[in-house]
């Protein structure tokens, strides 16, 4: 840990930072998971005793009251989970309603089957018939302070008119459209254009390189894209339109661009095949019918991380995905009429879909959006947001309530943020000590907390507290929602004891789970259905405890989060191979108490380069230039050899363990030249 407070960019000033460090000593390794792994077998080390009730005043007023109705509800739906979930999709429009709830051939489900609707549909239509026709559907500041508003019915214009643009520039039903945009409103508008004409979307985070852009179009084979000339981001306007040009050269599915303008940066437009989105919209009609999908049709496809180098598109549908979605975004985020939510996450990732843009918006709810970057211009900005809009509900991640804690309190208590009821977290395990501080500085001990485990593939949050029921533990997501079947087993299946730390699996298909991996059935069975039988494998370790809470420990596979995102490592070595230098490279995580876990890269030269610290920085920016800067290794190693078994594979085991106490301890008796490790140890201490 030592080496995590010494490497820190953030200098330490106040007694928060210092809590937050001693919260780090004493717990840590809990950060990025509670896991020790040793001969397959998974120990759990995290203890955590505290309990949490709701109040009754939160309680009286929740959608669910109390632990009992939560557990009859549970019950209701193990005994019938087909009925429960119909019963739910009954409350949305279907332009043709379903004939059976649920195909199932392990491991390819289908929802609704025969069932018509439309998502947008259901997010913008519904509404206009209703009194939320002119309630603030999304309240949006840009970082430079800007800040607009739309209701349902403008959202619902905007939407129907770039649809009708896109239809012009021939999009159909089922045709990929790659969106790669900073956090405007445009980017909803963009998104729920083609979720209303049937063409599926694949969302780039604004972070990615020019080289993971082609990669994303490359794979969906997208036909048209949809991006801005820039973002604004900490006080610079960064060109977008640059790096999708630069993608282009690489791609050759694009046949049109839409350039939203937002910065007014110099951009270079390509005669035919680029149109400025205010342009098309002042000709585009704003009668667009919502186009009837069947409910397995693709919504879309969002790129994640696996094990291996190349991301994975994962693919969701329709039907099932806006059941769930929306369901569980009522019940976990107790929405009310006169909410303002605010979801801090990037529509460039699963949390925002689910959560900024689908769930919120089915359930009228007013979202507030946000352009940059929290902290900017000062630790202040997130909070006097807070304020000004009275946020009733914050959704947001366990690494940035660590770079708050070291901000030092005084950013947070300088507001007033009485309108806080209610608070969430998502991307990765929060560490207990964050937690606290959470309940205790940000909700003035009034307000649960729902710490949400769920991932790209499950669509929807599946373990989650419910706010006005569940008792919290601070660390835990506590229990699985209902009709959500999550358990902790063994490697064959068997399930683990309380208390044992085993693997987080799903036992039985659910509406918004992936439908596949896109144009890979095969990776799909592999990745998700073959390590344990008959289930879903999740790729976390996790315990479960007397109560039956679940404590996810983190990932066991070579996924790794990093600030809240999920990086392959795999995908990071394949960048650092390609560099012309590297001969060999491996990637392994150690904690680091702000990003949960920081990259340290091996890596082995070839013969002729000298490794200094100008090749080391080269290293780091050519990661940056394959995947983005968010992929940068935060370390970069030279070693003379890596450290193999007899068999030849690295043993990145060995490597974590060095990246993490700078000395092994563990069974080395498999390795093949222990003098590899010795090498690196030896640097190590040089260093
Ligand atoms: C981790 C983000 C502990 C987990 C929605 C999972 C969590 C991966 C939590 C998915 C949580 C997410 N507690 N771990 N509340 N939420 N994770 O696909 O390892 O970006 O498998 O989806 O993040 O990351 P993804």
């Amino acid at each position: 840990m030592a080496t995590a407070v010494k490497k820190s960019p953030v200098k330490k000033s106040n007694s928060h930072a210092k809590a937050a460090s001693h919260a780090k000593t004493k717990h840590e390794v809990k950060t990025n998971g509670q896991t020790s792994q040793s001969n397959g077998a998974i120990r759990s080390v995290l203890k955590e005793k505290r309990v949490f009730k709701p109040s009754a005043a939160f309680s009286k007023n929740a959608h669910i009251k109390s632990m009992a109705e939560y557990e009859r509800l549970y019950a209701y739906a193990e005994k019938n989970p087909e009925k429960y979930w119909a019963e739910i999709a009954e409350n949305f429009h279907w332009f043709k309603k379903w004939r059976k709830v649920l195909e199932w051939k392990l491991p390819y489900a289908k929802w609704f089957v025969g069932g018509q609707t439309n998502i947008c549909y259901n997010a913008l239509d519904r509404h206009l018939t209703t009194w939320r026709k002119n309630k603030a559907a999304i309240i949006w500041e840009g970082e430079p302070g800007d800040q607009r508003v739309l209701t349902y019915l403008q959202l619902h214009r905007e939407v129907s008119k770039l649809a009708n643009a896109i239809k012009k520039r021939g999009i159909k039903k089922g045709d990929r459209v790659a969106i790669y945009m900073g956090m405007t409103p445009e980017l909803v508008v963009a998104v729920l254009a083609c979720a209303r004409i049937g063409a599926v979307h694949s969302v780039i985070f604004g972070g990615f390189s020019a080289q993971a852009v082609a990669d994303r179009i490359n794979d969906a084979h997208a036909k048209m894209v949809i991006t801005a000339d820039g973002v604004f981001r900490r006080g610079n306007a960064l060109n977008l339109k640059s790096v999708v040009d630069e993608a282009l050269v690489n791609t050759s599915s694009v046949e049109n661009v839409i350039v939203y303008q937002r910065t007014k940066a110099q951009v270079h437009m390509v005669e035919g095949r680029d149109h400025w989105w205010h342009e098309l919209m002042d000709l585009a009609s704003d009668d667009c019918p919502a186009e009837k999908m069947d409910s397995e049709d693709p919504l879309f496809i969002l790129y994640t991380s696996g094990s291996t180098g190349k991301p994975k598109g994962i693919l969701h549908t329709t039907g099932g995905y806006m059941v769930h979605v929306a369901n569980s975004h009522k019940m976990v985020f107790d929405i009310k009429d006169d909410d303002v939510y605010f979801c801090t996450a990037d529509v460039g990732w699963i949390t925002g879909h689910s959560y900024l843009v689908y769930g919120p918006l089915i359930n009228g709810t007013t979202v507030l959006m946000y352009e940059g970057a929290v902290n900017y211009p000062n630790w202040g900005r997130l909070w006097d947001m807070i304020e000004r809009h009275r946020v009733t509900i914050l959704y947001t991640a366990p690494t940035a309530i660590r770079s708050f804690i070291r901000a030092g309190d005084e950013w947070v208590t300088k507001h007033n943020l009485s309108s806080l009821r209610l608070l969430g977290t998502v991307g990765e395990p929060i560490n207990p000590e964050a937690w606290m501080w959470y309940y205790n500085v940000v909700g003035k001990k009034k307000c649960p907390i729902v710490d949400t485990w769920w991932q790209t593939e499950t669509g929807g949050i599946m373990v989650s507290p419910l706010p006005g029921a569940t008792p919290l533990k601070p660390g835990t997501g506590t229990r699985p929602l209902p009709g959500i079947a999550v358990d902790v087993v063994h490697k064959d299946g068997t399930p683990c004891k309380a208390d044992e730390g085993g693997f987080l699996v799903v036992k039985r298909p659910w509406p918004s789970m992936l439908r596949t991996i896109y144009g890979d059935n095969a990776r799909y069975e592999k990745t998700y259905w073959s390590e344990i039988p008959g289930m879903y494998f999740t790729g976390d370790g996790a315990r479960r405890d007397k109560d039956g809470y679940i404590w996810v420990m983190g990932r066991v596979d070579d996924v790794v989060n990093v600030s809240g995102h999920r990086l392959g490592t795999a995908e990071v070595e394949s960048a650092l191979v390609a560099h012309s230098a590297v001969a060999e490279a491996a990637v392994v995580s150690r904690p680091d108490e702000i990003k949960g876990n920081a990259l340290v890269a091996f890596v082995t030269l070839k013969d002729g380069f000298e490794g200094n610290q100008t090749l080391k920085e080269s290293l780091r920016e050519h990661v940056a230039k394959e995947i983005g800067s968010i992929a940068k290794p935060d370390e970069v190693r030279f070693a003379a050899a890596l450290p193999k078994t007899r068999s030849g594979k690295i043993m990145r085991r060995l490597l974590r363990e060095l990246a993490t106490n700078g000395e092994v301890k563990g069974d080395v008796t498999t390795l093949e030249d222990f003098s590899a490790l010795e090498k690196l140890r030896q640097q190590e201490e040089e260093e």
